[in-house]
């Protein structure tokens, strides 16, 4: 009765609003809009939310759970939490366009490191982003408006960058990056493709925890790409979003960037601390540009911070305070260097209960990629149609592209997800 009320006041306040009606004679100036996909990442977790099978499993999007497979409140962010709300000066003000300079210089010493020859020459500029997907999209922007050129991504890559860079109308390319076969690095294909590319071109790289397929170049392949990227004057756009993640050390997970900076290339470098502090929601990151020369500084930040006041204004603060925090606290460091060693290491047992419980099952196939692929994904080799069985018959959530969030598993689940992988395998082509 309650709702057959309300249908009635619906269908009388859309007879006398000209809007409503307007709606419902179907001439919105919108009707040519069509449906967009849902995201293949975020929708997965809608998915998994809205299943009610009991033992359903999320290795869709790329978060850390705990062995309860629960998000996890890092205790240092905790500790900062608390020490900033107790704080008498602890207000909502807005931050500078730039963002809190505590938090972004901290930001640019981590991933450059303290004694890097660009931070002792003051030859950079750090401003502080909405997380990574910001520092991507400002970087993107800038250098749409200030070194335009193609921009190449790797073939695969975490999809958003995709839609970032035309979104920024950006040309985006891809260079091969995986090799199915070895299920390891395409690296030969991959430098032919950056030989072929035109000079100048733009060439995103992760420098840790390749996403999606836990992919990383040795340190000695690591010096043949930059040996080309030299070569071919190219600009090595790096989007780091899982610095501590990959080996559990922040410096060498950071060692790509450094190694680039060092043979003297202008670089930018993208920053996250959603996965490393947990901060996910918070979207706490930093866009860092690398210059040749500290004399053209004030222009470069001139610029970012223009168009970053032209897309929003200024920053969110709360997490970068909290970040900032434990950036600039020696003791708050160590505590979260630590625990960043608890998120990785639960990371690789489970990548290796899984290998063993493959290896028990006798599953087809050879499994080794799983303890050796790094950070929070590993690339399956799984099929769209293998994935499609996984989520219909055994209410198991992975990207299309066989990427499974390592962090998803956890000793209560990682056997139900073996036994689920070894089924398809077996039985879906
Ligand atoms: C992922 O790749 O799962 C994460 O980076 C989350 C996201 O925003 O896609």
């Amino acid at each position: 009765m309650a709702s057959a009320n309300r249908i009635n006041q619906l269908s009388s306040h859309l007879s006398s609003n000209p809007h409503a009606a307007a709606m419902s004679s179907g001439d919105s100036a919108f009707t040519h809009v069509t449906q967009a996909p849902p995201d293949p990442i975020l929708h997965l977790s809608h998915l998994h939310s809205e299943d009610t099978f009991e033992k359903r499993i999320n290795v869709g999007v790329g978060a850390y759970r705990d062995e309860n497979g629960k998000p996890w409140v890092l205790p240092v962010v905790r500790k900062a939490e608390k020490q900033l709300i107790q704080d008498p000066k602890f207000d909502h003000e807005y931050l500078p366009i730039d963002g809190l300079k505590p938090f972004y210089e901290a930001s640019v010493r981590l991933i450059l490191g303290k004694d890097s020859a660009a931070v002792k020459e003051k030859r950079y500029v750090g401003i502080q982003t909405i997380s990574g997907s910001g520092a991507v999209r400002l970087g993107g922007a800038f250098l749409n408006r200030f070194r335009k050129a193609k921009i190449y991504v790797s073939n695969p890559t975490w999809g958003n960058h995709h839609d970032i860079f035309k979104d920024a109308e950006l040309e985006v390319h891809t260079y091969p990056y995986w090799d199915p076969k070895t299920r390891g690095l395409a690296l030969e294909d991959m430098l032919k493709s950056l030989k072929d590319a035109p000079n100048g071109s733009i060439i995103v790289l992760h420098p840790c925890a390749h996403n999606p397929t836990g992919v990383d170049p040795t340190p000695e392949q690591w010096r043949q790409i930059a040996a080309v990227l030299k070569e071919k004057s190219h600009f090595p756009f790096f989007d780091c979003a899982y610095q501590g993640f990959a080996t559990g050390d922040l410096d060498r997970d950071a060692s790509a960037v450094r190694y680039f900076v060092e043979q003297g290339f202008e670089l930018l470098v993208c920053q996250s601390y959603s996965k490393n502090l947990g901060l996910y929601g918070e979207r706490a990151g930093c866009l860092t540009v690398v210059l040749k020369s500290a004399s053209v500084v004030p222009q470069v930040r001139s610029q970012l911070v223009r168009l970053q006041r032209a897309a929003i204004s200024s920053p969110p603060a709360f997490g970068a305070r909290v970040a900032s925090l434990i950036l600039n606290d020696e003791t708050m460091f160590r505590e979260w260097t630590e625990q960043l060693k608890i998120m990785s290491g639960r990371i690789q047992t489970m990548r290796k209960l899984l290998h063993d419980a493959l290896i028990e099952l006798k599953t087809p196939g050879t499994w080794n990629h799983i303890t050796d692929q790094i950070g929070m994904f590993c690339y399956t080799g799984l099929s769209v149609k293998q994935v499609g069985v996984m989520k219909e018959k055994y209410h198991v959530y992975l990207t299309d592209n066989g990427r499974i969030s390592v962090a998803g598993l956890n000793q209560s689940n990682v056997r139900t997800f073996a036994e689920a992988l070894d089924w398809v395998v077996r039985n879906v082509n």
